[in-house]
């Protein structure tokens, strides 16, 4: 059964207020594009044409108008609303139907992965049927995340926002899980602060031998956008990797690359898009054919 996707694109975005006040944010700016574009980039990379958004009931339409139904990059997108945060896991649960036994890729909406050689680990995640993969990433500050503790190479414990930190290595937003993520789910129970907790279901896959963790090389830049410092620092990297031409986070290259939108679609892209950058570089993508190595259909 081919892997289905899921963005998880809910909250309240408080420590981002003001600016998410008004504004969900997953659709604020980083750089030139809406921050949704770059998981959502990631997906199709991995090869993934379906795809189901999870928002708040209030921010649905405004994520709807800018993204539709999907078609206009060959993919298909489901709505599905959380009504309220009550954390990560539940995501599989409001995605059950839509998943329907397949596997699932899980993007968080705020999570960014920048850099070309993303691909590889992208292609090993989604041949994996059976089991879990996460990825980590190197950072200064792993008190502000889930965080894997390691014997080797080996994974031994993974643990939310610890005040000690085991390691430095982060688990980032992005979740390789198979079928049974949701009924594994449906086991986690709410944590002190009353959310159902990524890392309690991560936990049931690391207790049975079942989780891959592969480790993101320093080729590799992420950024979990959800603080103001952040959403500049990968506004600022989006710009200092596209100054050589190429295009990141993307759907419309990565459909492109992937043969997954028709001809016409890509010039309403571009006729839409008219003089900015973004339009300039998608232009110049599709006139020599120069797909990113990581955007190559897998
Ligand atoms: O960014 C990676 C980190 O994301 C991981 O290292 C942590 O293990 C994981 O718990 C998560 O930590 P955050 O503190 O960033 O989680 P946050 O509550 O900010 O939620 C991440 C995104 O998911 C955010 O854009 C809002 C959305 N979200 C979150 C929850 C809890 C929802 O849409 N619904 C929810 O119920």
């Amino acid at each position: 059964m081919q892997r289905k996707g899921i963005i998880l694109a809910g909250g309240k975005g408080t420590r981002l207020r003001p600016l998410t006040n008004s504004v969900s944010k997953p659709l604020l700016p980083v750089y030139d594009k809406p921050m949704i574009y770059y998981p959502l980039t990631v997906l199709m990379q991995a090869g993934i044409r379906e795809i189901a958004i999870i928002t708040t009931p209030e921010d649905q339409q405004l994520f709807q108008r800018l993204l539709g139904d999907g078609s206009q990059w060959g993919i298909r997108l489901e709505w599905i609303v959380q009504p309220t945060a009550d954390g990560i896991a539940q995501a599989y649960l409001l995605a059950e139907d839509f998943l329907d036994g397949a596997p699932s890729a899980l993007a968080l909406g705020d999570n960014l992965f920048l850099g070309d050689s993303m691909s590889p680990h992208l292609v090993a995640a989604n041949a994996a049927l059976s089991g879990g993969t996460i990825f980590t990433c190197e950072v200064s500050d792993p008190e502000r995340y889930g965080v894997a503790a390691f014997a080797g190479d080996r994974v031994t414990g993974i643990v939310e926002k610890p005040s000690k930190p085991p390691s430095n290595s982060a688990i980032t937003g992005l979740y390789f899980l198979d079928a049974d993520a949701p009924s594994r789910a449906r086991a986690v129970k709410p944590s002190e602060r009353g959310e159902f907790e990524i890392v309690t279901l991560l936990q049931s896959y690391l207790e049975e031998g079942a989780l891959s963790v592969q480790r993101l090389d320093a080729g590799i830049e992420w950024f979990d956008a959800g603080t103001h410092d952040a959403l500049l620092e990968a506004g600022q990297a989006v710009q200092r990797f596209q100054r050589s031409g190429e295009l990141f986070g993307s759907p419309d290259g990565a459909a492109f690359c992937h043969g997954w939108n028709a001809g016409a679609t890509v010039e309403n892209a571009l006729h839409q898009l008219g003089k900015t950058s973004y339009g300039a570089m998608l232009g110049a993508m599709v006139r020599k054919d120069a797909c990113l190595p990581e955007a190559l259909p897998m």
